[in-house]
């Protein structure tokens, strides 16, 4: 059974009030927002939303966890945005920070095309990465110390559609 940690109503003011403070913080230049798949997917849709500002929109796709619960490290990219990067703010839409390896990978990477500013927004943040990413500008929540699933977030590439977030694990 899945108890739920975030439910829709709490996910939809939060994401609203992420929108607002993203139309806020970028006052001039072309914003793309890049998608991480599969997991951003349904946080990224509600969050474009809520940004009133022009923007564009891409993804990125990285592999890095398999069917486990537990971070491999490995990180690989698996489709690369047709859309120039450079000269653009580029924000970085991510389900949830686990270890950060991802990201801080993902970071390197993108830095190359020369943005004309590099930020990430997470929905998720565990707090347990020794060195997140120093572009961690945006977060929707806290995270407890499990594995989550809903609203984007998988295991094994079920739940993804559930309209909560949930622990996988709990018993109830
Ligand atoms: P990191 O590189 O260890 O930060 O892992 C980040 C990625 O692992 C996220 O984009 C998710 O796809 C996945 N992940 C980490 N924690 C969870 C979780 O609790 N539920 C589902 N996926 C997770
Ligand atoms: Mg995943």
């Amino acid at each position: 059974m899945r108890s739920i940690v975030f439910d829709e109503e709490t996910i939809a003011r939060r994401v609203a009030e992420l929108g607002r403070e993203i139309t806020s913080a970028y006052p001039d230049g072309e914003l793309l927002v890049l998608g991480l798949l599969k997991g951003s997917v349904i946080f990224l849709s509600d969050l474009v939303r809520k940004i009133e500002r022009p923007l564009q929109l891409d993804f990125l796709v990285a592999s890095s966890y398999g069917s486990g619960t537990v971070s491999s490290g490995t990180v690989r990219l698996l489709y690369d945005p047709g859309t120039q990067l450079a000269g653009k703010h580029i924000l970085l839409v991510e389900d949830i920070i686990d270890s950060g390896r991802t990201l801080v990978r993902l970071v390197e990477l993108l830095r190359q095309r020369d943005p004309r500013s590099l930020a990430i927004c997470a929905l998720l943040d565990k707090h347990v990465a020794p060195h997140p990413p120093a572009e961690l500008r945006f977060v929707g929540f806290d995270a407890p110390p499990a594995f989550l699933v809903g609203y984007g977030l998988d295991h094994a590439e079920s739940f993804r559609h559930l309209p909560f977030i949930g622990d996988l694990e709990s018993q109830e």
